[in-house]
């Protein structure tokens, strides 16, 4: 397990044990994290689960691949540190990950 942290759009913080393996975007439901709809269930196919990454943090995570790059086009008010959170893995170099939801997805 590894500590990630969200943060709804209400601005409530959310400090999640996630299991190594997962998608963050799999955590965060279980976990009832508002605003994260994922209607493709992590095929990334739809963008609905899209998360702002700590900017700090941000160079801790893999290199986009091209799916996930295509697929944020279709995201609503995507900045430089947008990311999917169906296609980050849990692992345990991402312990203290910060992620803060969008106020709406598209
Ligand atoms: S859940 Fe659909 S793209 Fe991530």
């Amino acid at each position: 397990m590894t500590a990630i942290n969200f943060i709804a759009p209400d601005g409530t913080r959310y400090e999640i044990d996630a299991p190594d393996g997962a998608s963050v975007m799999q955590a965060a439901i279980r976990n009832d994290v508002p605003g994260i709809d994922a209607d493709c269930g992590g095929a990334c196919a739809c963008a609905t689960c899209h998360v702002y990454v700590d900017e700090a943090q941000f160079a801790r995570l893999d290199v986009m691949e091209a799916m996930e790059e295509d697929m944020l086009d279709f995201a609503l008010d995507v900045r430089p540190t947008s990311r999917l959170s169906c296609q980050i893995r849990v692992r345990p170099d991402l312990a203290g990950l910060t992620l803060t939801v969008p106020q709406r997805q598209a």
